[in-house]
């Protein structure tokens, strides 16, 4: 039975009704450029994040990028990250003008480790970037206490409604950090019917500057007082994401359910780590990535029985050829090369059926002769 890695039709059957009917609306509106669709996503997002504001822009990159040259991040600057990450949160520091700095991973989450991030900061450091990977959010707080005064953009491009508990209280993917920034990609969990981003912020001075970046505008039309970018959010796309935003704690708690049960059936097998989250975290299960003895062949195993699965990510990003310039040399960062070598994603998606489910781990406890 083929499942694949993910079935954006599957969900896409569940809520055609919705989606086509609010975006009839918005086409007969022909009002396509921000507007009050994009208003009140913006609204729905900060409300979901516990953060005052929102600003919807063209990509969850865009929201790095315009992040960071909201912090005026460039030339001369560093900007500390993890080099296991989609390419895009080290691509945005090179963009604006800063230094990528490269710190290692926490084996155990594959988020920041936030003493070696500390141990990295500089009289250049103008800020830091810990990924939520795969739906889990990063120590946000142990960031902060590690690094006092150096502002925090939280890359949350795959943990949108994700949580941790801090001091006892839950807090929000993006809520605590100087600006939190989302990606709608289709593949994520709130995904569009096409790109989209969104940065939010508690501060007011940051979501005034990022309005205006955003459109290349000053305080008044017509007149710049800095250069910014045309990175708006599509108003189709807001419409599309706002019909589909309540309906995704549901898909989340789906996706965590699959997690559990995959954990169980998993437990006895020795050649592979299930994913392990934090005890004051609940995470999204963005993806579910396992850590696999033989991982190319069981990758070509699964494959071979039509199971899709993919290599987040192959190459860490201290050793692609484009950061060649920046010096670093295999073993920099030896936790995030060893799980380039180890992981695998395996399908998660909430409309997996129950069937789905047990072929995939059918195929995967075979592999091992279990
Ligand atoms: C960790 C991370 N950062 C940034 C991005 C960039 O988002 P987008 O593809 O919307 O530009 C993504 C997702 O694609 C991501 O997973």
């Amino acid at each position: 039975m083929p499942v694949p890695l993910l079935d954006l039709r599957a969900q896409h059957a569940t809520i055609r009704d919705e989606v086509l009917s609010a975006l009839q609306g918005l086409i007969d509106s022909q009002l396509f450029i921000l507007g009050a669709p994009v208003e009140q996503l913006e609204r729905e997002v900060a409300a979901l994040s516990h953060t005052r504001y929102a600003v919807g822009c063209a990509s969850g990159t865009d929201a790095l990028l315009l992040a960071l040259r909201a912090l005026d991040a460039g030339r001369g600057d560093e900007v500390i990250t993890t080099p296991f990450t989609l390419f895009a949160t080290a691509g945005t520091i090179h963009n604006v003008g800063a230094t990528p700095v490269f710190v290692d991973i926490d084996p155990t989450t594959f988020n920041i480790r936030p003493d070696a991030a500390a141990a990295a900061r500089t009289s250049k450091t103008k800020a830091v970037v810990p990924v939520d990977l795969f739906g889990q959010m990063a120590p946000i707080e142990e960031v902060a206490t590690a690094m006092p005064g150096v502002p925090i953009i939280e890359d949350a491009a795959q943990s949108i409604g994700a949580r941790r508990s801090i001091d006892g209280e839950w807090r929000m993917a993006g809520e605590v950090p100087t600006i939190g920034t989302f990606s709608f990609f289709p593949s994520k969990n709130l995904g569009g019917y096409g790109d989209g981003g969104m940065i939010v912020t508690q501060d007011e001075g940051l979501a005034t500057r990022l309005k205006r970046l955003r459109m290349h505008d000053g305080a008044k039309q017509y007149f710049h007082d800095e250069v910014g970018f045309n990175s708006r959010l599509d108003a189709l796309q807001a419409v599309v994401l706002s019909a589909k935003l309540p309906h995704l704690a549901g898909w989340s708690a789906a996706r965590r359910k699959n997690a559990a049960y995959y954990d169980q059936a998993f437990a006895d097998v020795s050649e592979i780590a299930t994913p392990y989250i934090e005890p004051a975290n609940e995470s999204i299960f963005n993806q579910y990535t396992i850590r696999a003895d033989r991982r190319d062949d069981l990758q070509a195993s699964l494959k071979a029985r039509g199971i899709g699965t993919s290599i987040y990510y192959p190459l860490p990003l201290h050793l692609q050829p484009c950061f060649a310039y920046l010096g670093y040399k295999e073993g920099s960062c030896p936790e995030s090369e060893r799980a380039a070598r180890e992981v695998l994603s395996l399908p998660i998606y909430p409309e997996l059926t129950q069937a789905q489910l047990d072929e995939v781990i059918g195929a995967v406890r075979g592999f091992y002769g279990r």
